[in-house]
C-alpha cells in the first residue's frame, strides 16, 4: 500500500455505482512515518550548458538537474530541514542543494468537477532541489528527505551534458559504483531518449482504479529493465525519458497521482523524466486552456504544474519556502506549459498543444539553437499535427491538427526540425519526412536532403488502443494500433535511430517476420534519419 500521507481506511462496498451500498469499514490504518516520508521522486534536467562560466575560465560541459519530492504537510520547523545531498560516490553525500522550492495546492485550486469534490485528496508539498554545477557524465549519488523526518532510498543518475555525453564505465549493478568517474572515461558519442505518450497507471496487485491501464505497467517494467541491463553493461539506456502528455490519468481522483508517481519512479529517480502537458492534465472550460473540453476532470493543469515543474522560469512562480518566511504558499501556479532543454546532440522543444499556439517563442527558440552543438532537433506536444484514425476527418481532433499545422509547420521547415512526437492518439504512426501534406519527392540516387519532419504518434504506451482505419493515407508510413510499446531514439552526430519497441510480454515473433528482438522487446518499427 502506498503511503498517501493521511490514514485510510477499507471500505466493502455491494453493488457499483450510485446504487453501490456500504457493508463494512476497516479501522484506521496509517503508516509509521505518515507526514515525513518523503515519496514520489523524480529528477529533471534543469539546465545544460557548454561554454565558459566567468572570465578566464575553462570550457566546460556541465549541467544542473532538478529533484523533486513529496512530502506530508509538515510543520514550518521540519519542512526548513528538508534538502537534498549528494555526491560522486554511494555514501558520501558531501553536498546539499543550493536551491530549494515547496509548494502545495489544495481543494480551492481546482478548477471543478471532480477534482474539487470527491476526488480531492490533499497532495501535500512538493519538492524541488537543483543541483547545480554537475560534470557532464559523472554519475552523482543523491536521497531527499531530513535527518528528523527521514530519507529517501539511496539513488543516482548520469549527469546531463551538452555536447555528447562523455559516459564514465557505470557500475555493474545498482548498488555502487567505487570508480571515480575522472578516472578511465570512455566516450561514448551517442544520445538515447524513450519517449512516449498516454500512459497512466496500474496497480501492481491488480486493485481496479477509476482509470486503469494495464499495458502502463507491462511498458514501465520493460523500460526499467532496459535501463537497468544497459547500465549494468556499461553504456547508458536512456539519457532522457520524453512523457509526450497524458501522464497519470488521474483526472480528478488525487491519489492516483501517488499511484502514477510510485510507477514511474525506478525510471524517473534514474532517468531525467521530462514532461509535455496533455489534455488530461490541462483542458477544462474557461480556464485558459485552448481546446477547453472537460478533459482534466477539474484539475486545470494545477497538480500537473506541482508535481512535474519543468525547467523553471526565473523568477520560479513557486515560492521558496525560506522566502516565504516559513509559510508553505497555496496558491495556483500559473502554468508552465512550454519549455526547451539539451541533452547531448539534441535539442528538444516541448509545446503545449492545451494552449493557443506558442509560435513565437518557438521562433526565438530555434533561431537559437546551435546545431554544431546539438545537431538534431525534436519537438514534442501531446496532440498530433499529423494523424489518421476511423473518424475520417471530421473529428475535433483534425481541426486541432489543421491549427497546429498552421500555426507551426513553417516555423519548423524553415528551422529544419528533425522529428515531431505526440500522443494523444492511442497508437503509433510514422509519416514520411512532411510538409504541408506532402511527402518528399523521390530523388533518383538518394541524397535528398532535407524536406520536412518526420511526425511520430507514440500515444500507444498504456491507455486503450484507439483504431486505426486499414488502408491509411500514404502519407503514413507505418501505423500500429494493436500493440503497446514505447519508442527509443539514439542520435548519433550524423545519424538518429528510432525505433518503436514492444515488450515481449506482449508482442509475438511471427514466422517469417522480419522483426527483430532487442532488450526484450520486439522492434516494430525502426527508421533512420542522416544529416
Ligand atoms: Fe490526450
Amino acid at each position: 500500500m502506498l503511503n498517501y500521507r493521511k490514514p485510510v481506511v477499507f471500505v466493502l462496498m455491494r453493488g457499483r455505482g450510485p446504487g453501490a451500498e456500504q457493508q463494512a469499514v476497516s479501522n484506521s490504518i496509517s503508516f509509521p512515518n505518515l507526514e515525513g516520508e518523503p515519496t514520489n521522486g523524480h529528477v529533471s534536467i534543469y539546465k545544460t550548458y557548454w561554454g565558459r562560466q566567468g572570465l578566464g575560465a575553462q570550457e566546460s560541459n556541465g549541467s544542473a538537474v532538478a529533484v523533486h519530492w513529496n512530502t506530508g504537510r509538515l510543520p514550518p520547523h521540519r519542512a526548513g530541514l528538508q534538502t537534498v545531498e549528494y555526491g560522486r560516490a554511494p555514501g558520501q553525500l558531501w553536498m546539499q542543494a543550493t536551491e530549494l522550492r515547496v509548494s502545495s495546492y489544495g481543494r480551492d485550486d481546482m478548477c471543478g468537477g471532480v477534482a474539487a469534490a470527491r476526488g480531492f485528496r490533499d497532495g501535500g508539498l512538493h519538492w524541488t532541489a537543483v543541483l547545480p554545477g554537475l560534470v557532464a557524465g559523472e554519475t552523482i549519488y543523491y536521497r531527499y528527505g531530513s535527518a528528523v523526518d527521514g530519507w529517501s532510498s539511496p539513488a543516482f543518475f548520469v549527469a546531463p551534458s551538452s555536447p555528447p555525453p562523455l559516459l564514465p564505465p557505470l557500475a555493474q549493478s545498482d548498488g555502487a559504483r567505487e570508480q571515480d568517474a575522472e578516472q578511465g572515461i570512455n566516450l561514448v558519442r551517442v544520445t538515447r531518449f524513450l519517449a512516449f505518450g498516454d500512459l497512466g497507471q496500474h496497480s501492481p496487485d491488480d486493485a481496479f482504479q477509476h482509470c486503469d491501464c494495464p499495458a502502463s505497467r507491462r511498458n514501465t517494467d520493460a523500460m526499467e529493465r532496459l535501463v537497468a541491463k544497459s547500465y549494468a553493461d556499461g553504456e547508458p539506456g536512456a539519457h532522457a525519458i520524453l512523457h509526450v502528455g497524458d501522464l497519470s490519468y488521474a483526472m480528478g481522483y488525487a491519489a492516483e497521482w501517488d499511484a502514477f508517481l510510485h510507477q514511474i519512479a525506478p525510471l524517473a529517480r534514474r532517468v531525467p523524466y521530462m514532461t509535455a502537458i496533455g489534455n488530461h492534465e490541462r483542458d477544462w472550460p474557461e480556464s485558459g486552456s485552448n481546446v477547453g473540453q472537460y478533459d482534466s476532470g477539474g484539475e486545470c493543469g494545477v497538480p500537473y504544474a506541482h508535481r512535474f515543474p519543468m525547467p523553471l522560469p526565473t523568477p520560479s512562480p513557486l515560492k521558496s519556502i525560506v522566502e516565504g518566511k516559513g509559510k508553505a504558499p497555496r496558491r495556483r501556479v500559473p502554468d508552465l506549459a512550454y519549455y526547451s532543454f539539451d541533452q547531448g546532440l539534441v535539442h528538444v522543444v516541448v509545446l503545449s498543444s492545451e494552449h493557443i499556439a506558442q509560435v513565437e517563442w518557438l521562433e526565438q527558440d530555434l533561431t537559437a539553437v546551435r546545431r554544431d552543438v546539438t545537431p538534431w532537433v525534436v519537438v514534442a506536444l501531446h496532440r498530433p499535427m499529423y494523424f489518421t484514425g476511423v473518424d475520417g476527418k471530421g473529428g475535433d481532433d483534425y481541426k486541432v491538427a489543421a491549427y497546429l499545422r498552421d500555426a507551426y509547420e513553417e516555423v519548423l521547415l524553415r528551422h529544419k526540425v528533425d522529428l515531431v512526437l505526440a500522443g494523444h492518439h492511442h497508437s503509433y504512426q510514422r509519416t514520411c519526412p512532411i510538409f504541408n501534406y506532402t511527402c518528399a519527392p523521390p530523388v533518383e540516387g538518394g541524397g535528398a536532403g532535407y524536406w520536412g519532419p518526420v511526425h511520430v504518434v507514440i500515444g500507444m504506451a498504456g491507455f486503450a488502443n484507439t483504431p486505426i482505419i486499414t488502408f491509411p493515407p500514404r502519407q503514413f508510413v507505418y501505423t500500429n494500433s494493436h500493440n503497446h510499446g514505447f519508442t527509443r531514439f539514439s542520435a548519433h552526430p550524423e545519424a538518429l535511430l528510432f525505433e518503436y519497441l514492444v515488450p515481449l510480454i506482449e508482442g509475438k515473433l511471427g514466422s517469417g517476420t522480419s522483426e527483430s528482438v532487442v532488450d526484450g522487446c520486439l522492434v516494430k518499427d525502426s527508421f533512420v534519419l542522416s544529416h
